[in-house]
């Protein structure tokens, strides 16, 4: 893998918090969704984000293309600054904080841009294909949207030409233009919902648990498809997805959410075979082995309980409620985000840090 590749995509101290419905004005409570998250992607990767239903993943797809307004943290795409919330403290290029006369650190300037022009180059691929396709509009004319939108066709018939290329780019045909969604399959669906992402002529793609919904029978080809659009257009993804043997395969690295924050990040293969966090581990743990002498030798950890609610989440380690090593210090004290080897950090209470 390239990894002197440039950065197209991230996020600094990202976080999304939600007024809770029917909280006093006074005294409002927050669903901490996301909650200081930090990552960056570079062009050409895929950057897999893996947690439990409700962590706060698509809340982080969503936020970075500034579907919502972001409560703070600083969005950077392709060198440019596209959201700052002016709190947050500036990083040179080693990720170092910049510091100023004193010492102290200088803090990023309060910015947000007109994001059309960034509309295009960052799409999103929704989970639900059912959902997200309006029942109304021919698939010709969902796909065409997005070009009229960004007036990408001069003419009518280029208009088509590029409807049904792209129709065609994700297994398709021109005869399909005139459908409408419900006369598709599940997986036939997503693909429409990709080629509306793909007609735009993206750089980065979102793809939000994309074949969650689909039959196990063609999950695999909607990946693959994925994986091949991605060589052919040089395309960068973040793509979610709750199960990390969906993830490991196609992702450069994996990040691992918990109620709201990143709790482990590394490379696909260093994530898989020596991860760090006891949350990860369980989730690697619950992957089905297909070897059966393996499989009888490892053991499945089960976490007891449920995820806490965001709105008030535990004291500490956010995890600590549900770990098998919890302490004293678990409760006190928030753990931090540091490095434990090259390209591979984790925010754990109990590890041995090496810088
Ligand atoms: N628009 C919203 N308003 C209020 N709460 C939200 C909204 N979107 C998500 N949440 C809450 O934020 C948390 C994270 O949700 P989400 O990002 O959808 O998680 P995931 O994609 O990992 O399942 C959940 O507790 C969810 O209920
Ligand atoms: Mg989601």
């Amino acid at each position: 893998m390239d990894d002197t590749s440039k950065k197209l995509v991230e996020i600094q101290h990202l976080k999304q918090y939600f007024p809770v419905a029917g909280s006093s004005i006074l005294s409002r409570t927050y669903v901490k969704a996301v909650d200081d998250v930090s990552f960056f992607i570079r062009k050409g990767q895929t950057l897999g984000l893996v947690g439990e239903s409700g962590c706060g993943k698509t809340t982080t797809g969503r936020t970075l293309l500034q579907l919502y307004e972001p409560t703070a943290g600083r969005i950077i795409y392709d060198g440019n600054v596209i959201f700052d919330s002016g709190n947050v403290p500036l990083y040179d290029e080693n990720g170092k904080p910049v510091l100023d006369g004193e010492g102290k650190p200088v803090l990023g300037k309060k910015t947000k841009v007109n994001m059309l022009p960034y509309r295009r180059k960052m799409q999103i691929v929704f989970q639900d294909p059912y959902a997200s396709l309006d029942p109304r509009m021919t698939v010709g004319d969902i796909v065409g949207e997005a070009i009229d939108i960004h007036k990408l066709a001069s003419s009518k018939a280029e208009r088509r030409d590029k409807i049904i290329t792209m129709l065609e780019r994700v297994g398709l045909n021109s005869e399909h233009a005139n459908r409408y969604p419900h006369e598709f399959s599940g997986g036939q669906r997503q693909r429409v919902g990709i080629a509306r992402a793909l007609a735009v002529d993206p750089e980065f793609i979102v793809c939000d648990e994309p074949i969650s919904a689909l039959d196990v029978s063609i999950q695999a080809q909607v990946i693959n498809m994925l994986e091949d659009l991605q060589r052919e257009f040089g395309l960068t993804y973040l793509f979610i997805a709750h199960d990390l043997s969906v993830v490991k395969h196609i992702s450069t690295k994996i990040g691992v959410m918990y109620l709201g924050k990143l709790v482990e990040m590394a490379d696909s293969y260093e994530l898989t075979f020596h991860s760090c966090h006891p949350y990860t581990r369980s989730l690697i743990s619950a992957i089905p082995i297909a070897d059966p002498i393996t499989s009888r030798n490892s053991k499945r950890i089960v976490l007891q309980g449920d995820i806490p609610s965001p709105v008030n989440p535990p004291s500490g380690c956010h995890f600590r409620t549900r770990c098998p090593y919890a302490d004293k210090l678990c409760a006190e004290a928030e753990p931090k985000w540091g490095k434990v080897g090259e390209g591979h950090w984790c925010a754990c209470h109990h590890l041995d840090r090496v810088d």
